[in-house]
């Protein structure tokens, strides 16, 4: 693992590092595999970097965009990553219909709607059952409860290890989630952290010795790159040179 931390002054300047991270590695991975694939974090703090990446002029045809987890309601319901992500980004440029894999949250139980994006990633990354393909880039926040994706404290997704999706819990509401092997085999994290209510849970995340599954953030140790981008309220208190 290649770990990296960048504290930056605002969110301005957060979202204007994280737009040229992943700018740089769009067409590396094009050049290298025909395509790049990219994993979308949810939440407040990502949508000015999505608004930022739908002004850019990119080879949308080439770009294949999925999350890193769902709350589990239709795309036109305003606690949707998709449609946050839609409205945007998505929306504003003209990338194919078939290069935006969304996370299935319409059927009766989310277990099945896990399933089916399963078999869906499989199909797209050619993949069989227990295999991890690599993601380009998984972006990603996290909670001040230390969670990421929908992989929240102390519950039955932190245990997931064979899978490359599963069901998480927020407080008894169902999520469609990134395992964190899956999320681990990526070429590329970029966890986003904005605010000063971060930082006691970075504090633990960064952290010499912490409890994995009360700080979920920890379990994220990718293959490739890790990147945390935070902004100087979340990160004023971290060393710069925590590597
Ligand atoms: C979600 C996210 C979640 C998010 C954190 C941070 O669906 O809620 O994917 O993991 O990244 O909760 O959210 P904020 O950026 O709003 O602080």
């Amino acid at each position: 693992m290649n770990k990296k931390v960048e504290v930056l002054p605002d969110q301005g300047a957060l979202v204007a590092r994280a737009l040229e991270l992943i700018l740089s590695k769009i067409n590396p991975a094009i050049e290298q595999r025909g395509r790049f694939t990219i994993a979308l974090a949810g939440g407040s703090t990502p949508k000015p970097l999505y608004e930022a990446i739908a002004s850019s002029n990119l080879p949308w045809d080439k770009i294949h965009v999925f999350w890193g987890d769902e709350r589990y309601v239709p795309a036109d319901h305003p606690d949707s990553n998709e449609g946050m992500a839609r409205r945007a980004w998505l929306d504003q440029v003209d990338i194919p219909a078939a290069n935006i894999h969304s996370m299935p949250t319409n059927e009766g139980e989310p277990a099945i709607s896990a399933a089916k994006h399963e078999q869906q990633l499989q199909e797209f990354f050619h993949c069989s059952s227990g295999e991890f393909p690599a993601l380009d880039v998984v972006l990603l926040g996290m909670g001040d409860d230390a969670h990421t994706a929908s992989l929240f404290p102390h519950t039955e997704a932190l245990q997931v290890s064979d899978r490359l999706v599963t069901v998480g819990n927020k407080d008894g509401n169902p999520r469609i989630t990134f395992t964190y092997p899956f999320i681990n085999a990526a070429h590329c994290v970029i966890f986003l952290v904005a605010g000063a209510n971060k930082k006691p849970a970075l504090a633990q995340v960064f952290a010499p010795e912490a409890d994995s599954s009360t700080y979920p953030s920890r379990l994220i140790q990718p293959q490739g790159e890790l990147w945390w981008l935070l902004d100087a309220a979340a990160g004023s208190e971290l060393k710069k040179d925590e590597g």
